[in-house]
């Protein structure tokens, strides 16, 4: 066990503070902080004791890639090679921002870091806090979400205490993360880019800068490298969850009839859904992400009310389908994931 300190990030001023972290960074340590997208648990991309420190705190699998975060478009020459003609547009346009961009490494990257991969995704977060802890540290700081394996991604400071209070050295409290969820992964080694994950960048926003992106697994043939991240469960609530997609009334109908089932069987019961539907079902435990024409407030709320279940530990979690805003595809891609891919189409 390690003794946690915690910072509040309008203390990173402080010489003593910057130094504790930059100190901890230099050492092989841990220090969780906070980003625009999510909470990342970070070392120095440098050195094998920190990385690995990584993967033993969080329970991950060491075939899954970290991202490097920098705070200088420079240093991404630093660490990669073999560069497209696009990619400096995508620089320009979405960093420092939630895009993270997987380049071709060279030999200055650990193994360990990519998995044995022989590509680095990096990211320039668009969070002044977190650039703050990356210039303290010095050194390129690669941070995967800090998250135990398997749990939402932290968007809070209670989340992240939550998970590594006493595991890590340093906890930065930042606050709540804006955007709320990862960034969008896009692979750049090849001719046209490919999203790998999908993030509030969308594939339209990109293909409006290069003009042509792909996606992973919807381009049959294509370069498309899978993203390692990808193939593990992730962010899944303890209690059995369920997406019901249909009409409004039948939605309403069916999660209905199921919350009166298992109330009778004494299940606890939760509805996630937006704000149009809030107040329609049979249950004490109904919250809203927010409403659709605005679902950046959605992406934001979204992991904040999955780890909401387990806190209250909720049996059986309905959600409803969050559809219709620009950015459906990641906000789904993060509800389907959540649910295991268990759709009610009623
Ligand atoms: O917003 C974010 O990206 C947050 C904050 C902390 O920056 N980080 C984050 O890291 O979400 P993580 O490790 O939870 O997710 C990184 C994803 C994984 O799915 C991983 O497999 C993929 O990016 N990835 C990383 N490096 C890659 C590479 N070289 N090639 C393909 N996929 C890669
Ligand atoms: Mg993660």
């Amino acid at each position: 066990m390690v003794e946690t300190r915690i910072y509040h990030a309008n203390e990173l001023d402080s010489l003593e503070v910057r130094e504790d972290i930059r100190n901890a960074f230099e050492h092989g340590c841990n220090v969780v902080f906070p980003t625009e997208t999510v909470y990342g648990i970070g070392a120095n991309a440098l050195d094998v004791k920190g990385i690995q420190g990584i993967y033993d705190v969080k329970g991950r699998p060491s075939d899954n890639p970290l991202i490097m975060h920098v705070s200088r478009v420079e240093d991404v020459f630093l660490y990669t090679k073999n560069h497209q003609p696009y990619v400096k547009e995508l620089m320009e346009h979405f960093w420092p921002g939630p895009l993270t961009l997987v380049f071709d490494k060279n030999e200055q990257v650990p193994n360990l870091i990519t998995g044995g991969l022989s590509t680095v995704g990096i990211r320039i977060p668009g969070s002044v806090v977190a650039r703050k802890v990356i210039e303290i540290a010095s050194v390129p700081v690669c941070a995967p979400s800090a998250n135990i394996s398997g749990r939402p991604s932290s968007t809070m400071f209670e989340h992240v205490y939550e998970d590594f209070y006493n595991k890590v050295d340093i906890i930065i409290d930042g606050g709540k993360s804006q955007v709320g969820i990862e960034s969008t992964v896009l692979d750049v080694t090849g001719e046209v880019p490919v999203v790998l994950r999908p993030g509030m960048i969308t594939a339209n926003m990109i293909a409006n800068v290069v003009g042509k992106v792909y996606i992973e697994g919807e381009n049959d043939g294509i370069h498309a490298p899978k993203s390692p991240g990808m193939k593990y469960k992730h962010y899944a609530p303890a209690g059995e969850m369920v997406i019901v997609d249909g009409a409004k009334d039948d939605v309403v109908d069916y999660i209905n009839k199921e919350l009166d089932r298992h109330m009778v069987n004494g299940f606890s019961t939760a509805v996630i859904t937006t704000k149009e539907m809030l107040g329609t079902f049979h249950t004490n435990h109904q919250f809203s992400v927010g409403r659709i024409e605005e679902d950046e407030e959605i992406a934001s709320n979204l992991f904040m009310l999955l780890r909401k279940m387990d806190v209250l530990q909720i049996d059986r979690i309905y959600a409803t389908m969050m559809v219709g805003g620009p950015h459906e595809e990641a906000i789904m891609n993060r509800l389907l994931k959540a649910a295991n891919h268990r759709v009610v189409k009623v």
